[in-house]
């Protein structure tokens, strides 16, 4: 049975995965964090593992986690995650997201080779994301698994070079890697900065909704559940040394989610949409891709089934506001 190291397991997806593998697969977890701000323990109440305070770029307190807990299986969601703090200041991404992997690997690398029997029955997963490709219109053609990187922001960027760490150290060494890149993720217990909850916050405080630009910028909504349903399946598949898209089940620009909200918020609450936040459009960020859009056929050859809940269904069901 797999004893599994969920980096970044306080952040939001990464705990939705923690405890999902843990109800699910009854598998030993130990979440190792940094607990930044994009951290938050009260996403875990239902989480009975091992919680680690450490940096992923601590190589020391990484192998003795490992060891300590004999970890067959890494999955590293650990990473700064926000487009907007990566054009502020690129060097958290830099440490966390590239010198951070880079380290963790080697961690397990050493660990895995020199105590722990070899590569056999060990797996690296690497989360990464579709920014990564770059921005793409409507009328492009998907982009599948090796499809240039071409990154338009910082955090894209950081994510990028990490990914070909990751490739490097599959390639050249043999190392039992996998990476995942996925698209936008929706459902509970969102960072406060991110679009949803920001909506639902001026929702409930009957302040304005700040909007990007037009709110043209269209995304490929994935619910976290499912998403966490589909890591399971691969880490089971274990496909060892390839690279899986995975992509929402509709895709919704700004503009659109915000409305829906506003709809479903307003029929809560019993006003009409008109009376409640109203949305104000604020000048868009100095880069901000229009459109991803990945080809996911080679994760449904596999066998697994793609994500199904839709983020329009989602916020019919009003469940973010309710919570
Ligand atoms: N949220 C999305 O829509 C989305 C989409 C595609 C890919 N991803 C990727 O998924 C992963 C998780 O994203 P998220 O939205 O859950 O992010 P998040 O910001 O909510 O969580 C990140 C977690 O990592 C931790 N962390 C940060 N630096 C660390 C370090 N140096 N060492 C250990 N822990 C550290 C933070 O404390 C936090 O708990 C990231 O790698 C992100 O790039 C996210």
């Amino acid at each position: 049975m797999p004893n599994v190291l969920v980096t970044g397991g306080a952040g939001f997806i990464g705990s939705h995965f923690a405890c999902a593998i843990e109800q699910n697969k009854h598998m030993k977890v130990v979440i190792y964090d940094a607990m930044t701000y994009s951290s938050d323990l009260s996403r875990l109440k239902n989480y009975n593992g091992t919680i680690v305070n450490g940096d992923i770029g601590d190589y020391d307190k990484v192998l003795t986690t490992l060891k300590e807990h004999e970890i067959t299986h890494i999955v590293n969601f650990a990473a700064e995650s926000h487009v907007d703090r990566s054009i502020e200041d690129v060097n958290p991404f830099l440490r966390t997201n590239v010198f951070g992997t880079v380290s963790l690997m080697e961690a397990a690398e050493k660990y895995w080779l020199e105590t722990n029997g070899g590569y056999k029955d060990k797996l690296f997963v690497h989360i990464s994301t579709d920014e990564v490709y770059g921005e793409l219109r409507e009328k492009d053609r998907p982009l599948d698994e090796k499809a240039p990187l071409k990154p338009s922001n910082p955090y894209a960027a950081s994510k990028a070079a990490a990914d070909q760490f990751v490739i490097a150290k599959i390639s050249g060494e043999g190392f039992p890697g996998m990476i995942v890149r996925s698209s936008n993720n929706f459902g509970l217990n969102q960072n406060d900065e991110k679009l949803i909850p920001k909506v639902i916050r001026c929702l409930n405080e009957n302040m304005d909704i700040p909007l990007y630009g037009n709110g043209q910028q269209r995304r490929c909504w994935l619910y976290v559940e499912d998403y966490c349903r589909i890591l399971m399946e691969l880490m089971e598949a274990g496909p060892i040394g390839e690279i899986f898209n995975v992509k929402g089940a509709s895709s919704l620009s700004n503009l659109e989610v915000v409305c829906k909200m506003r709809e479903a918020y307003a029929s809560l609450v019993n006003l009409p949409v008109d009376a409640v936040s109203h949305i104000a459009f604020v000048q868009d960020r100095k880069t901000h891709d229009y459109f991803y859009n990945i080809d996911q056929s080679k994760l449904l050859r596999m066998g697994i089934s793609p994500a199904h809940k839709r983020i329009e269904d989602f916020i019919d069901e009003k469940q973010f506001f309710i919570k």
